[in-house]
């Protein structure tokens, strides 16, 4: 586990950014896992900055995205789709063929499920898994207890998850989806290399938990502890307590 400590969220974006971009220029093919969420944002907004300026390209990159509602179709601005094309994809000379999330439309889980394990196959696995952190622990919307060896599969949202992403959905509980498709633990620890963001105090107790503390299902993040190229940036608040 490698951890570079940023100064802010500005920095810290900048840190992540930078590594996604030497993967990219690096194997311009790559296969990056992409996370929603507000803390990567920066760091998609750094990409398109450097992508702007000429200094990144993306047109060979194929994305594979962690997860999405189920039940909310594409068009729904707070489906991950949406997310991704208005933060990122849309700004980008990213080729659409080549973006891929689990498709909230299918409502047969089995069927989903099995489609994107295939997907991620199919393009020889995910070079770089981006990841965000939830205030439990969560990586995608794989939540506490969380079995470890498990591939994409449909979840029942945690009510602290469901209160999280009120704030998406005009602060109403009852909008937000209860379930969602998610890659698994197992699909996470298979990328070749995992980036973790992080920021602000409200996330400083999580990250000692999960990674100075003991693997347990019970914190899904720990996990990222065994990954042999695991890197984690935080700002000075999140890692203020490591
Ligand atoms: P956040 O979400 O980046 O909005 O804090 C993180 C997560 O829930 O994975």
């Amino acid at each position: 586990m490698k951890i570079i400590r940023a100064k802010d969220y500005k920095d810290m974006s900048r840190k992540a950014a930078n590594i996604i971009s030497a993967q990219v220029i690096m194997k311009p093919n790559c296969v990056l896992g992409l996370a929603t969420g507000g803390t990567p944002v920066g760091t998609y907004q750094q990409l398109i900055d450097w992508y702007n300026k000429g200094d990144v390209d993306f047109s060979e990159v194929t994305t594979v995205n962690l997860d999405e509602y189920r039940g909310l179709p594409r068009e729904n601005p707070q489906s991950y789709w949406s997310f991704m094309h208005d933060n990122f994809f849309d700004h980008v000379n990213i080729d659409p063929a080549r973006i891929n999330l689990p498709d909230g439309t299918n409502l047969d889980a089995a069927a989903e499920c099995k489609r994107y394990d295939e997907v991620i196959h199919n393009v020889g696995g995910i070079d770089l898994q981006l990841l965000g952190i939830g205030h439990d622990g969560h990586i995608g919307f794989n939540e506490p207890g969380a079995a470890f060896e498990l591939g994409t599969h449909c979840v029942d949202l945690t009510q602290e998850t469901i209160e999280a992403n009120k704030r998406f959905f005009d602060g109403n509980v009852d909008l937000v989806p209860k379930q969602a498709y998610t890659m698994g633990i197992k699909t996470i620890m298979q990328a070749r290399k995992v980036l973790l963001v992080a920021n602000g105090a409200g996330k400083a107790e999580i990250i000692k938990k999960a990674f100075f503390g003991p693997v347990t299902p019970e914190v899904p993040a720990s996990i990222l502890q065994m990954h042999p190229d695991f890197t984690l940036v935080g700002d000075a608040e999140a890692l203020s307590l490591i």
